[in-house]
């Protein structure tokens, strides 16, 4: 049995529901089991009995928003004190509205939690293009959901992006229970 945490921080919903596909995805996986959780409610305790950690945000002023880093740097950080985080596989999602031509600052914020969990010695699972519908709601560093369209009217989180959030879950729980049999780390 391997254990896959999906955290992840929403003001309006639309990255609560890419945590939902998320969960649902890894869900699929056989011999899996998935917490839910949003950023606030998370303790060291839950990320230390999980095997995957996959977590979303909104794009806020283009990086992360404050509370997934405040977990980082309080619950995360403690971990790699004693290399409690070294092996864990790692995923990210986010949604932002995406002002401008560029994405509104996603890459950027999804890379500077990639960046985050290389610190913390887990492994990092990228969405691949050739997962269904990518070009409808991924870039290879996740899953990220439009939440308004060219002018910037309010549209929601795409069923395409929804899907591919379900792909990454379960890629990311498939590669959990393999790395549970054989860890990779010393
Ligand atoms: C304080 C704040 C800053 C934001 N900054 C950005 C930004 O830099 N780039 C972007 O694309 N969207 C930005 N947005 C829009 C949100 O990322 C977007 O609406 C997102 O889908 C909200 O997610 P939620 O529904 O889970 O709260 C910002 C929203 C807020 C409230």
């Amino acid at each position: 049995m391997s254990s896959i945490l999906v955290i992840y921080a929403s003001d309006y919903g639309g990255t609560e529901k890419m945590a939902q596909a998320v969960a649902k995805g890894a869900e699929s996986v056989e011999g899996t089991s998935v917490v839910l959780k949003k950023a606030d409610d998370v303790n060291a305790a839950d990320i230390q009995a999980s095997d995957g950690v996959i977590i979303g945000t909104p794009v806020h002023m283009g990086s992360m928003d404050w509370r997934i880093k405040k977990l980082i740097d309080t619950q995360c950080s403690g971990l790699w004190m004693q290399d409690a985080m070294n092996g864990k596989v790692a995923g990210v999602f986010a949604s932002g509205s995406g002002f401008g031509s560029a994405g509104g600052g996603v890459e950027l914020t999804m890379l500077s939690m990639l960046n985050n969990f290389a610190e913390l010695g887990m492994i990092i699972i990228p969405l691949p293009k050739n997962t269904p519908l990518y070009h409808k709601g991924g870039l290879q560093w996740g899953p990220y959901g439009r939440s308004a369209d060219e002018n910037m009217s309010p549209s929601g989180i795409s069923e395409d992006v929804l899907k591919v959030s379900e792909s990454h879950g379960r890629h990311i729980a498939r590669a959990a229970a393999l790395l549970k049999e054989t860890p990779v780390f010393g």
